[in-house]
């Protein structure tokens, strides 16, 4: 309520990319209050045994993660964990430092509750990023009586200025750097705004890259590194089917299952106002359907133990219960961080509890 009001108010009439900057601001503030972060933490985060999920050989305390896209520079991991996010993918980064897209990039339809973006990956490259993952890795360290570590994922993509032909080699790079600090990496060919990204989606191209990828990474961190890819809803069913496929004939660890997408239909705002934005990834509620869809066809094609990560539209309980019900393992969601604000993981968690409570998968209602 509180933050509808606030977003009413302030948040709805600043650009987007301020407002983003200056909530960011306020949780990254909060969580480094001493003892911030483990208070809010204890509020908020799954607890409830029931929610646990086994995936990707890790244990995540509930199934609902923050996306990629979000925390680009790996700036707020932990004021976002003290917020009952799961799991936290970071990203995308790329092996180069790159502005992105000039602004302004990002734009709210808030008639339909959704975004349109055309960030470009402006981010701090994959040395400036890692150097930062290290010093949190020994900030963590040296703490005594630290909250439970966040589960970590780290998504990587192509560096603007690099011809597709040298595209393994970027994503390589920036593999090498990262994965050490993740404990999973995610191969992004999906996102609209680079120029050729999403043509890496073909299996022929995608086959070397993940392979690659995953050489170079497990070669860096020593040990496992689960890979997972992560695909756009506006792949033909035929390519979805063609990923899945080679997700399995490779033994990767999973899939990350939408990015936004290019396309403009089933929107409430008027076609010239959307129009007017220009190009950009659409996400929010609108992406819904095809999300799901694309999820489903996945979970056909793929055994029940490889990990498929839902995210595209997932805004309320009900969404999530629907989208875990239709075969995901884990859920993720960006836009509806925005539109429901600070509570909304807790919020998920906490209604995913109470179905399972009322469905009888759980028994007592102690929360
Ligand atoms: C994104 N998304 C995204 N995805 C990704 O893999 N790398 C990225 O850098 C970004 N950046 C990004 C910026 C902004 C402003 C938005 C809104 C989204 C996509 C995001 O992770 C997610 O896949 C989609 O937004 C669909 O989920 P929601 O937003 O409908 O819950």
């Amino acid at each position: 309520m509180f933050y509808r009001l606030l977003f009413a108010a302030l948040f709805r009439r600043m650009d987007p990319e301020r407002a983003h900057r200056l909530g960011f601001g306020a949780i990254r503030a909060a969580a480094a209050v001493p003892g911030g972060a483990r208070v809010l933490q204890s509020a908020l985060r799954p607890a409830d045994p029931a929610l646990r999920v086994r995936a990707l050989g890790l244990t995540f305390p509930g199934p609902f993660g923050l996306a990629a896209g979000f925390d680009k520079n790996a700036v707020g991991i932990d004021g976002l964990a003290a917020l009952g996010f799961a799991f936290v993918e970071i990203g995308t980064v790329t092996a180069r430092p790159q502005p992105g897209n000039p602004a302004p990039r990002m734009f709210r339809l808030p008639r339909d509750r959704a975004l349109v973006n055309r960030m470009g990956f402006n981010n701090d490259g994959a040395a400036a990023v890692a150097r930062r993952l290290a010093a949190r890795r020994d900030r963590l360290a040296g703490r005594r009586s630290a909250a439970p570590a966040v589960i970590l994922g780290v998504n990587i993509g192509k560096t603007k200025a690099v011809p597709e032909a040298e595209a393994v080699a970027d994503y390589i790079a920036s593999a090498k750097l990262l994965a050490p600090y993740a404990d999973y990496l995610v191969v992004n060919v999906s996102s609209p705004n680079t120029p050729g990204l999403r043509d890496l989606q073909a299996v022929a191209v995608l086959r070397p890259l993940l392979t690659a990828v995953r050489e170079a990474a497990e070669a860096a961190a020593g040990r496992h590194v689960p890979l997972l890819v992560k695909i756009a809803p506006d792949l033909a069913d035929e390519d979805v089917d063609a990923v899945a496929d080679l997700a399995v004939e490779i033994g990767l660890d999973g899939i990350v299952a939408t990015n936004t997408t290019i396309g403009r239909l089933g929107l409430t705002t008027p076609a010239d106002e959307v129009a007017a934005l220009g190009a950009g990834g659409l996400s929010g509620p609108v992406l819904r359907e095809r999300s799901l869809e694309v999820l489903r066809r996945l979970r056909k094609r793929v055994s029940e133990d490889m990990t498929i990560i839902g995210v595209g539209g997932v805004t309320t309980p009900e969404d999530a219960a629907e989208r875990l019900a239709a075969g995901a393992t884990l859920l993720q969601g960006f836009t509806g961080f925005i539109y429901e604000g600070p509570f909304w993981a807790a919020r998920i968690h906490r209604g995913l509890r109470r179905r399972m409570v009322q469905s009888g998968l759980r028994k007592e209602s102690n929360r």
